[in-house]
């Protein structure tokens, strides 16, 4: 039986591990928003170059993953079940790279909204890799994982660890950053869904939408630990968001009313945010909702084990 949490450094906890005929380990897969997200331009792989700062909240999947003779996805939400969930392709890819046989039953409770600009099918995908790294006790390091990660999806690379991160190149290109102290975060998920909705999102940008990265560079150099706003946060699809998902508008008017400052989109949305800085605003919020289908998270921006912003 393999050790206790303390084991697995980063974001990705596992929380139970039980003495059982079977190894099982049950792993918190953390939701994330973008505070920046920049689009710089296209690339000739057809990906776009992004400067954005990513942030680990604790609205979380449940990952449980047991010892098993043939690899199993089982999802709560049914469609999720099977090999279309990225935490199948997590486990052939890094069984492939690691040369085993992909071995193993994995069990997902979903917290967090699917397809809702949250990340949270990347987080499940990463939950799934430092799980397995130690299921079938593989050794690979972090920088190793990685570059399973980064075969997965751009946000996978960032969710093996979470907490604040500058990400480059198309988003998989990680620096951490000083932790932020734990910050209140207002999540906003409309009842919006469109089909490949990350690509179609990237088509619809104009050339205004685009920018030099700037905007993130200087987050990245200032934050440092230091209590933000969303005043100073932004995001290439805000402008596009509306226009593809008919839904949004109507809900984004309602809380930018009454907040003090402008909400923000998390990654290709619809999901946004704001950091509401009083009972009395996050109420205003909650309120303002009423009546409308979009449902709202009160969470808090969260670090990876051991670090003081946790
Ligand atoms: O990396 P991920 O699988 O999330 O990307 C999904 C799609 O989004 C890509 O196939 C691409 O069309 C688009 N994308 C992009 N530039 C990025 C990230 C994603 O154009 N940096």
């Amino acid at each position: 039986m393999a050790g206790g949490s303390a084991e697995i450094p980063g974001h990705v906890i596992p929380v139970r591990d039980s003495v059982m005929a079977q190894e099982q380990l049950t792993l918190k897969a953390y939701a994330k928003v973008n505070l920046t997200l920049e689009v710089i331009g296209k690339r000739d792989d057809g990906y776009h170059n992004v400067a954005t700062i990513l942030q680990t909240v604790d609205l979380a999947d449940r990952v449980v993953i047991t010892e098993a003779d043939e690899l199993a996805v089982e999802c709560d939400e049914l469609s999720l079940s099977g090999e279309s969930n990225l935490a199948w392709n997590a486990a052939a890819m890094l069984a492939e790279r690691a040369e085993v046989v992909p071995r193993a039953h994995i069990r997902i409770d979903k917290g967090i909204p699917v397809a809702s600009g949250l990340g949270g099918g990347s987080a499940d995908a990463a939950a799934t890799l430092v799980g397995l790294n130690r299921l079938w006790g593989l050794g690979l390091t972090g920088g190793e994982l990685a570059k399973v990660a980064a075969g997965l999806g751009s946000d996978v690379p960032f969710l093996l660890n979470g907490g604040t991160a500058l990400g480059l190149g198309r988003g998989d290109e990680i620096t951490p950053l000083t932790s932020l102290p734990a910050t209140d975060v207002l999540l906003v998920v409309p009842a919006e869904s469109i089909e490949a909705k990350t690509p179609t999102m990237y088509r619809a940008l104009r050339p205004g939408d685009f920018s030099d990265g700037g905007r993130t560079q200087a987050m990245a150099r200032e934050l440092d630990g230091r209590r933000l706003t969303s005043a100073i946060c932004c995001n290439a699809f805000e402008r596009a968001a509306p226009e593809i998902f008919p839904g949004l508008a109507g809900v984004w008017e309602r809380v930018a009313h009454v907040t003090e400052h402008p909400p923000r989109l998390s990654g290709a949305g619809p999901s946004f945010y704001c950091m509401p800085s009083s009972e009395s605003e996050r109420i205003r919020v909650a309120e303002s909702l009423r009546g409308t289908s979009a449902a709202a998270y009160l969470v808090q921006t969260v670090s990876p084990q051991g670090e003081s912003g946790a």
